[in-house]
């Protein structure tokens, strides 16, 4: 059962009394998206603890555990409070799936120097039938008989690699893991090729976090 102990409840620490430029600056394709740790809060599962604490709460994870406080304000908007992404459209930082690759050097380079992914749109290139097709050959990867096998082939190897493996160089990510940030139904995949994909994780400079706190936090992540 979680608590909201009072002497956690301070107003120098809740990020609503102190709200970081990210926190209303996510763009992602063509949408803008005004993120607020209000909107984690009310998606999460900490929301019934919250009425009259939710700052408080913040400053503990869902096990109750204190997270760094320089994790929650900085992070915790886009990535979510436990660090596992949020609405399909903030990656996972918990799992082993890495876009940009999981080593610290490449998770110091991400956070150092932000990343911009760049997913074409397909749908207007390659046209509505091949862009189903492709769709739904990602759905069956391991078959190669299948007839989406050849657009893969032609329009989508370069960057995500014949076997689909992704390429860190790129922020491809991987099609043959079945872990999705934009989500694996057919609908989402559809979506996705349709009208690309524009993931910008913003850079964060000594001046956000000093080369200790960057430090633990990639330490923290790439474990
Ligand atoms: C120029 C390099 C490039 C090419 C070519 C390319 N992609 Fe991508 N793709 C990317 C990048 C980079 C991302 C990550 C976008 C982001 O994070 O916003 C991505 C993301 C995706 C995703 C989302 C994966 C997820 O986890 O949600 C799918 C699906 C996808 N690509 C399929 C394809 C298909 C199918 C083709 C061929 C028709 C293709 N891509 C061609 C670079 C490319
Ligand atoms: C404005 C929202 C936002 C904030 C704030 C933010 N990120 Fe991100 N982050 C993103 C997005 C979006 C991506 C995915 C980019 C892409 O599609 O390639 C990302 C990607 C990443 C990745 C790469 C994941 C991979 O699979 O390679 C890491 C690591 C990361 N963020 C860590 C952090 C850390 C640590 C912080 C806080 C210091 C932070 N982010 C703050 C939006 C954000």
């Amino acid at each position: 059962m979680l608590t909201t102990p009072a002497n956690t409840h301070s107003k120098s620490l809740c990020p609503s009394k102190r709200p970081s430029p990210y926190y209303a600056s996510a763009s992602l394709g063509a949408v803008s998206f005004p993120v607020c740790p209000l909107v984690i809060q009310l998606n999460s599962p900490l929301r019934r603890h919250l009425r009259g604490h939710w700052c408080a709460a913040l400053e503990l994870d869902q096990s109750g555990r204190r997270r760094p406080r320089y994790f929650r304000r900085e992070c915790s908007a886009c990535h979510g409070i436990d660090g596992r992404g949020q609405a399909s459209l903030f990656p996972n930082l918990m799992d082993t799936d890495w876009q940009w690759g999981g080593s610290p050097e490449q998770i110091e380079q991400t956070l150092r120097g932000g990343r911009n992914a760049n997913m074409p749109a397909w749908g207007p290139i390659i046209g509505e039938e091949k862009t189903r097709d492709v769709a739904r050959y990602l759905l069956d990867f391991s078959n190669r008989e299948h007839s989406g096998r050849s657009v893969y082939e032609q329009s989508c190897a370069a960057c995500h690699g014949t076997e689909g493996a992704g390429n860190v160089f790129l922020g491809a990510p991987n099609l043959a893991d079945n872990i999705w940030l934009y989500g694996g139904d057919i609908d989402s995949i559809l979506t996705t090729l349709q009208e690309g994909r524009l993931g910008k994780m913003p850079a964060f400079d000594d001046r956000r976090l000093d080369a200790t706190q960057l430090k633990l936090i990639i330490a923290k992540l790439a474990k």
